[in-house]
């Protein structure tokens, strides 16, 4: 009996050392060092090498712990270093795993942490608070954070961190938890005109809430202007008595039961414009807090392209044309490729095409033509393709025509009139 209570106890702790791992992260501690008013009223910012150390992460099951090793602190604290300790079970952080990857992948981390207050914050509580944004190189995904500092029981070997001036824990760490965060799974994406597409950004909050009250904005920003696209607000416990949305930009909406119950904040743009391209911004407030998220939305919609003839019949020297209509962005190439009876391969047209110039529509998509000459000399079976190569296109677009020889059809109808006129004379001298 004994052995098996045993058992089942290592079960249970190996499994739950499974699902959780430490992830360490350097990062930069970034304030406003030399204060404002320098050169043309910019401010000095100054950057202190700091370390996160994220605490219980979530992995997935088939992840080997192996290569997973915890955050061992350094044996004597030091009030020199920082190092900012957080629980990240609760709320979860989304996409921590892409994070654990990094390293191994090569792929830049980019972790920032500013120190984050408010007259507001400093009148109602202890704590000190901190902003933590998370960015990996060639992810998906990212997050902002807000930690909140934990009471450290004070007594005489308690040490201050010299630089922040906030107690250490007994392992010489700043201990914070997270309690506010938002995030993204998507820095970017593209979607071509007229149809819909949804931004993604979510939020999520301590278990005991922060405030029931959220307001989100999301904004535009493009080319140096920015406009605002949306804004919400609700109160989590009763959204259906007290949301107001206020949609900006037709045809955008948030869907309010998923804010409620997922924290889910997305914005759905509908019949997309060329004119909706940019980096969207959306700002999450929770009581006195305020994160945010960018997504760039790009505009790719792929050329129409056609030939001006369907069939090309060698007499003289006759234009072929080659349309490539309504694409976004601008960038587009034409080519013109010969490939005759008795050659293998393709060539490539030998004299210079001439281009139209871009024409754009109202809707903002551009149009080219390209147009060649094709000698009376060519031969008879010759395939002729132009070639369109478009970001929008996986690969590049192909349009072609035959090249025939004069058509015999013309003198079937000789044959058939001299045919008829044999017969009416063999009646009439019958
Ligand atoms: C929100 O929900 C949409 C589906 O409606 C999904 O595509 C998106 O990834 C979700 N985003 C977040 C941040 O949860």
């Amino acid at each position: 009996m004994s052995i098996r209570v045993i058992l089942l106890g290592f079960f249970l702790t190996s499994v739950s050392a499974d699902g959780i791992t430490d992830l360490v992260l350097s990062c930069a501690l970034v304030d406003e060092g030399g204060g404002h008013g320098g050169m043309g009223g910019g401010s000095m910012f100054s950057r202190t090498p700091v370390t996160l150390v994220l605490r219980d992460v979530a992995v997935g099951p088939d992840e080997s712990l192996e290569l997973l090793t915890p955050f061992v602190a350094p044996s004597v604290p030091d009030p020199d270093l920082i190092i900012f300790e957080a629980q990240a079970s609760s709320p979860e952080i989304p996409n921590a795993e892409a994070l654990l990857h990094a390293d191994c992948n090569d792929q830049e981390v980019m972790c920032e942490i500013s120190l984050y207050s408010s007259q507001e914050l400093r009148d109602s509580s202890d704590s000190a608070y901190f902003m933590v944004s998370i960015n990996v190189e060639g992810v998906e995904s990212s997050a902002t954070l807000i930690l909140q500092t934990l009471a450290v029981e004070k007594d005489q070997a308690t040490l201050v961190q010299n630089r922040l001036d906030l107690p250490l824990s007994s392992s010489g760490t700043l201990l914070t938890k997270v309690i506010f965060l938002v995030f993204s799974d998507t820095k970017s994406v593209s979607a071509p005109v007229k149809a819909e597409i949804v931004l993604s950004c979510g939020f999520k909050q301590q278990d005991a809430p922060l405030a029931q009250e959220v307001s989100v904005e999301w904004r535009l920003q493009h080319r140096g202007k920015g406009q605002k696209v949306l804004d919400m607000k609700t109160q989590l416990d009763d959204v259906e008595g007290n949301t107001e949305i206020h949609a900006v930009r037709r045809d955008s909406s948030i869907d309010v039961a998923q804010v409620a119950n997922e924290g889910n904040v997305s914005l759905t743009l509908d019949k997309l414009k060329v004119s909706d391209e940019g980096t969207y911004i959306c700002t999450v407030s929770l009581g006195p807090f305020h994160c945010q998220q960018t997504v760039q939305l790009q505009i790719q919609q792929p050329p129409q392209v056609s030939l001006s003839k369907d069939k090309l019949v060698v007499k003289s020297a006759q234009t072929l044309s080659c349309h490539s209509n309504k694409y976004y962005p601008l960038d587009s190439q034409m080519e013109w490729f010969f490939l005759s009876p008795s050659d293998t391969e393709p060539q490539p047209f030998a004299e210079r095409a001439s281009l139209s110039s871009h024409r754009q529509h109202f809707d903002g998509t551009y149009s080219l033509s390209s147009h060649i000459t094709v000698p009376p000399t060519i031969s008879p079976g010759t395939k002729i393709t132009c070639r369109v190569t478009h970001a929008a296109l996986d690969s590049p677009l192909h349009v072609h025509v035959m090249v025939e020889s004069p058509e015999p059809e013309s003198y079937w109808w000789i044959f058939g009139f001299l045919f008829i006129t044999i017969l009416f004379f063999y009646q009439v001298m019958r």
